[in-house]
């Protein structure tokens, strides 16, 4: 496997995630991906939410958008995956190069703009999959949607995504989507959080609702947020998603590359940010960021987090680290 990731350093990133995963759905379409899960007889299974969880390690967003890869990645071992960010409508994302890996820092920085294939696509995927662990699914909203129009992205994936979705994270915090951050302010938050709440009513929506947030927030602003989450139906947070502050690499060129930087350079910022809610509230966290080795993940769930996704290690490390953090 190493051999086959340092291979992988050599490709175009975007051209190296496509070939891993489809080798994956390869491996899994053999019945081989079961060579890099060990053992399953110990695995211990708990609820949050409701929600029945083989063990505490997921995907985070971005990893599979499309919900293409949800049966191998299930087989590799993870207690859920989420799938997305998805858009109401397909769209292409920002003009290449737009992923930028970088190994010194286990690093990487991406402007991808939520590239996906459109909600009914996903859809699709979802309806056929295997898989019998959780599948949550990360919304956003198209980039050429503005004002209201973004908050019905939100309300249309809701509604067409809501009997297959396991959970529903709503998607605040991507850096690549011009102003999506701005729905962090006060009026916009309440506005898209009350839009969802009266969605979830008329369609009778009883799983979870997450809202996933930026590492760049204020202190006093994801104060705000735990108020506005607590006093609403929704379930919890997801913390973080990339950060855009890029002065812990150490590649000066890639410091300047725009984008949302994530891994290990992000360990400690979103973990701060999980302690910080947690010492507010005993709202269910789903903690991300910079999570490359057992280690962490135990940093992650001390500070507070119920779960957590991982991205970047699992791009950087490769498989081998889920069998490290769930059974070693
Ligand atoms: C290439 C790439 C694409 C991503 N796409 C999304 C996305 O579509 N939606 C989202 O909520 N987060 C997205 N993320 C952020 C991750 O879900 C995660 O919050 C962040 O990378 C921090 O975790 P990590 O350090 O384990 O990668 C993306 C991250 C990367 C590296």
């Amino acid at each position: 496997m190493n051999f086959f990731l340092n291979i992988f350093k050599f490709l175009p990133p975007e051209y190296a995630h496509s070939i891993s995963l489809n080798s994956l759905n390869f491996l899994y379409k053999l019945k081989l991906l079961s060579l890099f899960q060990i053992k399953k007889d110990d695995e211990v299974e708990f609820n949050l939410c409701g929600m029945n969880f083989k063990n505490k390690l997921g995907t985070a967003a971005g990893l599979d958008k499309n919900g293409d890869y949800i049966d191998a990645l299930g087989e590799l071992g993870f207690g859920f995956l989420e799938v997305g960010t998805v858009t109401p409508s397909p769209q292409s994302g920002n003009s290449k190069p737009r992923v930028f890996r970088n190994y010194e820092d286990n690093a990487i920085i991406n402007r991808l703009g939520f590239n996906n294939k459109g909600i009914d696509y996903l859809l699709k995927n979802l309806k056929k999959r295997k898989y019998k662990g959780i599948v949550g699914v990360n919304i956003g909203a198209n980039k050429t949607s503005k004002d209201d129009q973004r908050i019905n992205d939100y309300l249309l994936c809701f509604e067409k995504i809501h009997e297959y979705a396991d959970y529903i994270t709503i998607n605040i915090s991507s850096p690549n989507t011009p102003d999506l951050r701005d729905l962090h302010n006060k009026e916009n938050l309440k506005n898209l959080i009350s839009s969802v709440e009266n969605k979830s009513i008329e369609i009778n929506f009883q799983k979870p609702i997450f809202l996933k947030i930026s590492p760049d927030e204020s202190d006093e602003s994801i104060k705000m947020i735990i108020e506005l989450v607590e006093n609403s139906s929704f379930s919890g947070l997801v913390a973080t998603n990339t950060t855009v502050n890029k002065d812990s690499i150490t590649n000066e060129k890639l410091r300047n590359e725009e984008g949302g930087l994530s891994g290990q350079p992000l360990m400690e910022k979103s973990t701060n940010k999980i302690s910080f809610i947690r010492s507010n509230t005993d709202m269910p966290i789903i903690g991300v960021g910079g999570v490359m080795s057992k280690n962490d993940f135990h940093t992650k769930i001390e500070a507070g987090a119920n779960l957590v996704q991982i991205y970047t290690g699992f791009i950087i490390k490769g498989p081998k680290l889920i069998n490290q953090i769930i059974r070693d």
